[in-house]
């Protein structure tokens, strides 16, 4: 019932606007922290449009999330200043260490991995953002001990 009021009002209040779904999708985000996978058909219905054309978009957008997010959140830079400083390999290691892909979050919902496309740090790649603090020139052992750190 909360979702269901929550969307309800969402869509109630930017329905209206032209190109209504990415505020609709930002401002569900804001209030749960991701799209919650029931909102689709209410929006879809709302909208006239199909719930892949609504579920098209969350998956397109980087910035949507369709579950919650682990305690901390790593996204790394995948644009390409970044990549042209070893983004893609920083990357694919902490893959292989936390053991999830791109979007996915560790089984004990410690830490989420998400693409990011620009931060502004391109002058010092690769770069990554932990919980929201940026950090240039990353590598795996300082990501782990912010993450270390913020564990405790
Ligand atoms: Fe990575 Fe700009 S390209 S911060």
């Amino acid at each position: 019932p909360a979702l269901e009021d929550s969307a309800t009002r969402i869509l109630s209040s930017l329905g209206g606007l032209e190109g209504p779904l990415l505020p609709i999708l930002h401002a569900l985000q804001a209030e749960f922290g991701f799209v919650p996978q029931q909102a689709v058909p209410l929006i879809a219905d709302h909208l006239n449009i199909s719930r892949a054309e609504v579920a098209g978009v969350i998956s397109f957008y980087h910035d949507f999330r369709a579950a919650p997010a682990g305690r901390h959140v790593v996204r790394v830079c995948r644009a390409e200043a970044c990549q042209s400083m070893g983004a893609n390999d920083l990357a694919a290691r902490l893959q292989e260490k936390l053991g999830i892909g791109w979007g996915e979050t560790t089984p004990d919902g410690a830490v989420t991995l998400e693409p990011v496309y620009c931060l502004g740090l391109c002058a010092c790649g690769p770069a990554v953002q932990v919980d929201g603090a940026l950090m240039g020139r990353a590598d795996i052992a300082r990501i782990e001990d912010i993450l270390s750190e913020a564990a405790e």
